[in-house]
Parts: C-alpha cells; sequence; structure tokens
C-alpha cells in the first residue's frame, strides 16, 4: 500500500524543526517506517540549489527565478525521493514543501497562490501531501527564536514575515481539507500534542 505525506509548515523561527524531530521520534516509537526529509534541499542536486538560493553572495534571484529554483529543488525531491519511499509504503515527513511556496512565492512575493499550484502541480500530479501541518505564530515573536546567521529569506523585512504568514492563512482558506493550523505561540510539548491529534484525526496512523 502507498505510505503517506506529512508536511510541516509555517513561517522562520515557527519551531518546524523540533516538531519534525519529535513527529518522527514518536511515529519510530510506535513502529512506523518514516522517511524524513526538508525544502530545500533534500537531494545533493537540492542542496546546491538551497545553497544558491539562499546565499547573501552575489545576484539575488528574481521572484519568478526564485520560484523556479524551489519548483526544481522540489521536482528533484519528488522523484528521487518522496515517490520511492512512499512507494515502499513509508510515511514521508518532509520539512517544508510546496505550501512554502505558495506562502512566500505565491503571496508575499506576489506571484499569486494559483499561479504557484499550477506551476508545481505540472509536476507534483499526485504527489500532494496527505497533511499538511502549518504552525502559526506572529512573525514577530518567531523571527526572535532565530539563531545565528540569517539567510537571505530570513533577512526579509517583518512586513514581508507578515505577508507570508497571511500566505499560509490564505492557502489554509483555500485547502481547507489538506491542511490545518495549529498554534505555535505554545510550548514546544503542546504545539507536538496538537498535530499528534491532527495526524490521528487524519486517519494516517491508527492507534
Ligand atoms: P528553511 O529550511 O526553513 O531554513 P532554515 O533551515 O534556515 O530554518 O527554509 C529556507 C527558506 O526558504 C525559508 O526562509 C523559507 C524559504 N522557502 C521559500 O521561500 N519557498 C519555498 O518553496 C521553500 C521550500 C522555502
Amino acid at each position: 500500500m502507498r505510505g503517506k505525506f506529512i508536511t510541516i509548515e509555517g513561517p522562520d523561527g515557527a519551531g518546524k524543526t523540533t516538531q519534525v524531530r519529535k513527529i518522527t521520534n514518536y511515529l519510530d516509537s510506535i513502529g512506523y517506517k518514516v522517511l524524513v526529509t526538508r525544502e530545500p534541499g533534500g537531494t545533493s542536486l537540492g542542496e546546491r540549489l538551497r545553497d544558491m538560493v539562499l546565499t547573501l553572495k552575489g545576484e539575488s534571484p528574481v521572484p519568478e527565478a526564485e520560484a523556479l529554483i524551489y519548483a526544481a529543488s522540489r521536482a528533484q525531491l519528488v522523484k528521487k525521493v518522496i515517490n520511492p519511499a512512499l512507494e515502499r509504503g513509508n510515511i514521508v515527513l518532509c520539512d517544508r514543501f510546496v505550501d512554502s511556496s505558495l506562502a512566500y512565492q505565491g503571496w508575499a512575493r506576489g506571484l499569486g497562490i494559483q499561479e504557484l499550484t499550477n506551476i508545481n502541480g505540472w509536476f507534483l500530479k499526485d504527489t500532494w501531501p496527505d497533511l499538511t501541518v502549518i504552525l502559526d505564530v506572529d512573525p514577530a515573536q518567531s523571527l526572535k527564536r532565530l539563531r545565528g546567521k540569517k539567510d537571505r529569506l530570513e533577512k526579509e523585512t517583518l512586513a514581508f514575515h507578515q505577508r507570508v504568514r497571511e500566505g499560509f492563512l490564505k492557502v489554509h482558506s483555500m485547502y481547507p481539507n489538506r491542511t490545518t493550523i495549529v498554534d505555535a505561540s505554545q510550548c514546544p510539548e503542546q504545539v507536538f500534542e496538537t498535530i499528534l491529534f491532527e495526524i490521528k484525526k487524519s486517519g494516517i496512523i491508527n492507534i
């Protein structure tokens, strides 16, 4: 049987990576085979594209080029990693996926959520997530959590990050069946409990 595909989304600093780790440990502990990956990246070509799109060095891509670089990384990941794992029956957990493109490039950069859906739909075909968890938090709060050197997107203005948040909420209103919003201003344990509740509710795991 084909496996299930879960993606974790949200603005920078929302705590996605911590939650991906908690979900993976939990699913492992109850005997599910989980493949964890991330975007942009997850393949050797994808990691090169990631460096290219996040670096502060050199010329910045125009929004259209930015959208296509993320899409190229995604196409490679879907064909090389995600689809084979789903065919093996694994649960695939991805730290960011297509909804980041819809929120960041489609809404915050103003290219259009529908346009980004079309571009990505061209190669995603059936590989849309079964469940997308959107961690929702005020960027004024989440950006404070970022440590170390900031990448090109993290260095954007607060207004940009506010549009990203708005974009994710719009994505949820356009795709209410496959996406769910989780309040990420709570402590990590509470956020995890809520995510687990949503995963169970979606029928991805039976426990
Ligand atoms: P992320 O992996 O969350 O960065 P980090 O590892 O530093 O937490 O994502 C990198 C950035 O790329 C993030 O600011 C969101 C952005 N992004 C897009 O703009 N569009 C996309 O399609 C994806 C996947 C990410």
